[in-house]
């Protein structure tokens, strides 16, 4: 079947492949047998394919990780990486804030039970139901992103009264080499006030005069997927400076920095820093700064996301066709694809994968994993080694696909979007149920044709 060399080896992850996996994951012969105690195949026999996996030990583990290491700190997860009422239970029982994004997110909060106090609202274009709604709640911190939404705000005071707790985001014109789309830091940005032009001094000066508005601090958020520290460091720096300035030249003092998220991880053969070398590096800038320009000691927050959930987040897909191309590449497409997981589609973003199941001992081939969209574009890897053997009715297991999959997924070909469970003790928990194809079907109307037919 296969037309490419194979290799002298076994399907085979190699040990680092493996370490890729979730800490719950087993591995016999190079083949996932187990996450959380259960039996990969029994998985997919009970809640079906292509299935979300979440790794509870690795999950919590990474929280507290977090937790310690950041230690006198405030560590807020950013759910915009993975929403679901379950996760914001485990993370807020486990001492986090939440930052949401929007009314939805800030709605799954709610269900998980966060308390209005841990909450930080952010996004670029909050609506006025979305700040309405932040009021009724009493979330503990609005990220002002615009002039346009701090006017919003002061609306929303005069009708009602209500005081807003609020941080701005500046852009600090840290650039960062992560992909273009996920990079935020630089002054051409459609995030925040920019430094560099006076524009976040403006902006500091009219919210701390702005009535009902209590401007507390800064925030900033350079990017995702970034792996050194030396770019946290360097805003800790000009934030901590622009902090004094404001104190010195425009008399607004201010407590609070939050340095945002985007610790990468490891998807592939990235080796990003340790969480304990980001907590270090920051603690020492953030210091430094304070020592530097006589700063009171400052509330500090951090808010990741991806490295929070991602290696956590194992997807179990069923191979269906294989094709291998006379002379050319195998094609194995599986039950899912872009709709599940756009990463691959969108960033060229890359996985490890490893088939998942009993083993069976053989050499591998390279091939293209793709999903089953009616698009070329829709690949979850390339060159991926996988047995030689592997055919229809095989699971293949993708790795640290905890992050800005399930988030990002879509019904595109009117694919129902998978179920996720969490693993852990040997047992599955349902955190989302299966979407079914009446579930796709539930908002279309059925509408009368005739007026535009005749
Ligand atoms: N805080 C703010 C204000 C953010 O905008 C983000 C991510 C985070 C924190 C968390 O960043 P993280 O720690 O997860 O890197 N869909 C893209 C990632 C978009 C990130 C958006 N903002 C991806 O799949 O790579």
């Amino acid at each position: 079947m296969a037309v490419h060399p194979t290799d002298a080896v076994h399907a085979a992850a190699t040990p680092q492949r493996q370490a890729v996996f979730p800490r719950g994951a087993r591995f016999d012969d190079g083949w996932l047998t187990a996450l959380g105690g259960v039996a990969a195949a029994d998985l997919a026999a009970r809640f079906d394919t292509p299935l979300y996996v979440l790794d509870a030990d690795e999950l919590v583990g990474r929280i507290r990780a977090f937790r310690a290491a950041f230690d006198g700190w405030e560590v807020a997860y950013a759910s915009k990486a993975l929403c679901v009422t379950g996760v914001l239970q485990l993370a807020v029982a486990e001492g986090l804030s939440i930052d949401v994004a929007s009314a939805g997110e800030l709605a799954t909060a709610q269900r998980a039970g966060v308390p209005a106090a841990r909450l930080i609202l952010h996004g670029n274009n909050k609506s006025m139901a979305e700040l309405e709604l932040a009021a009724d709640v009493g979330v503990g911190r609005v990220v002002v992103d615009s002039i346009d939404e701090l006017d919003r705000l002061t609306r929303i005071v005069e009708r009602r009264g209500h005081v807003f707790d609020v941080l701005l985001r500046v852009t600090p014109g840290v650039d960062t080499s992560t992909h273009a789309f996920i990079r935020t830091g630089h002054d051409d940005s459609k995030f925040g006030f920019t430094l560099s032009t006076g524009q976040a001094a403006d902006a500091v000066a009219r919210a701390a005069a702005a009535h009902g508005v209590r401007l507390l601090g800064l925030h900033c958020h350079l990017g995702s997927q970034l792996l050194t520290s030396d770019v946290y460091v360097r805003a800790a720096g000009i934030m901590t400076a622009f902090l004094a300035e404001l104190g010195d030249v425009h008399g607004v003092q201010l407590q609070e920095l939050n340095l945002g998220g985007g610790f990468g991880i490891t998807y592939t053969d990235e080796t990003p820093a340790a969480v304990v070398d980001h907590a270090q590096a920051l603690r020492v800038a953030v210091d430094a700064g304070c020592r530097r320009y006589g700063l009171p000691s400052l509330r500090v927050t951090v808010e990741p996301g991806r490295s929070i959930v991602g290696p956590a987040g194992v997807t179990l897909y069923e191979v269906g066709t294989v094709k291998a191309l006379e002379g050319g590449r195998t094609y194995v497409s599986v039950d899912g694809g872009m709709s599940d997981n756009l990463r691959p589609a969108l960033y060229g973003a890359r996985h490890t994968f490893a088939p998942a199941g009993p083993p069976r001992a053989g050499p591998t081939q390279r091939v293209e994993v793709v999903g089953k969209h009616c698009e070329s574009g829709d690949f979850l890897g390339r060159d991926v080694a996988v047995p030689d053997d592997l055919r229809a009715g095989d699971l293949l297991a993708v790795a640290a696909t905890g992050a800005y999959t399930h988030a990002m997924s879509s019904n595109y070909n009117r694919l129902p979007r998978p179920a996720m469970v969490l693993v852990g003790d040997g047992r599955a928990q349902l955190l989302v149920r299966r979407e079914t194809i009446d579930d796709v079907l539930a908002r279309d109307q059925v509408v009368t044709p005739e007026p535009y037919t005749r």
